[in-house]
């Protein structure tokens, strides 16, 4: 069965370019985004790890951080990593895990066989402090993802995370919200001092409450 959100992220031990790694331990208290790329010296691939290396203050803005998988050797990750940081402009400071035996990527059902029975398709898990699965996303591997919406959603999940809150579409840190149904008006009153708008009884908006 795949993995759903709210279920325990699974934990591993394996080879990474920072050496080798426990998962669950690596993990410590922080928000982790764990991320399969279909393979190593491919175009897409290359300009998302280093995006991602590229991101390193804000995932540490937000606690969190990131690690790759794909289905390549250690020796193939460390040789690739000069590339992008040659081609990126970036120094790599995060681990690739090293999947030859598609140990993670099975656990993690990175693999679609309809697709490719070779390669990962580009899936994300973004993992709580708790090791609860938060957030998955799958790609097909001809389209890169977008790595500032990784960003976004982990402003959502820990604003949501503290406050009787969502975030509407295409919400971005800073902006209004919307109080979470299960708030009568009375509480919502409380909760939300710089006060709220009632569209419909059940949309109502308030300024993002820890700003
Ligand atoms: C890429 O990263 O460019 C890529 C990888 C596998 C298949 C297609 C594209």
């Amino acid at each position: 069965m795949s993995l759903r959100l709210g279920d325990v992220a699974p934990d591993f031990s394996a080879e990474t370019t920072a050496g080798p790694v426990n998962f669950h331990e690596w993990m410590g208290d922080q928000w982790t985004i764990l991320f399969s790329h279909p393979a190593d010296f491919t175009p897409v691939c290359t300009t998302e790890l280093g995006y991602t290396a590229k991101l390193k203050e804000e995932f540490a803005k937000r606690n969190a951080k990131a690690i790759a998988v794909s289905v390549d050797s250690l020796d193939s990750h460390n040789g690739w990593v000069k590339d992008i940081e040659e081609t990126q402009n970036v120094s790599m400071n995060f681990p690739i895990i090293a999947d030859p035996e598609k140990k993670v990527a099975t656990l993690y059902g990175m693999m679609h066989p309809n697709e490719s029975e070779k390669f990962t398709v580009r899936s994300v898990f973004i993992i709580a402090p708790d090791k609860k699965i938060k957030l998955t996303i799958t790609y097909p591997a001809s389209t890169g993802r977008n790595f500032d919406e990784i960003l976004r959603v982990l402003d959502s999940l820990q604003l949501t995370a503290n406050y009787n809150v969502a975030t509407p579409v295409n919400w971005n840190e800073g902006e209004d919200v919307v109080i979470a149904p299960s708030i009568s008006d009375e509480d919502a009153k409380v909760k939300f001092p710089k006060g709220f708008k009632t569209i419909k009884p059940y949309l109502r908006t308030t300024p993002q409450p820890n700003k």
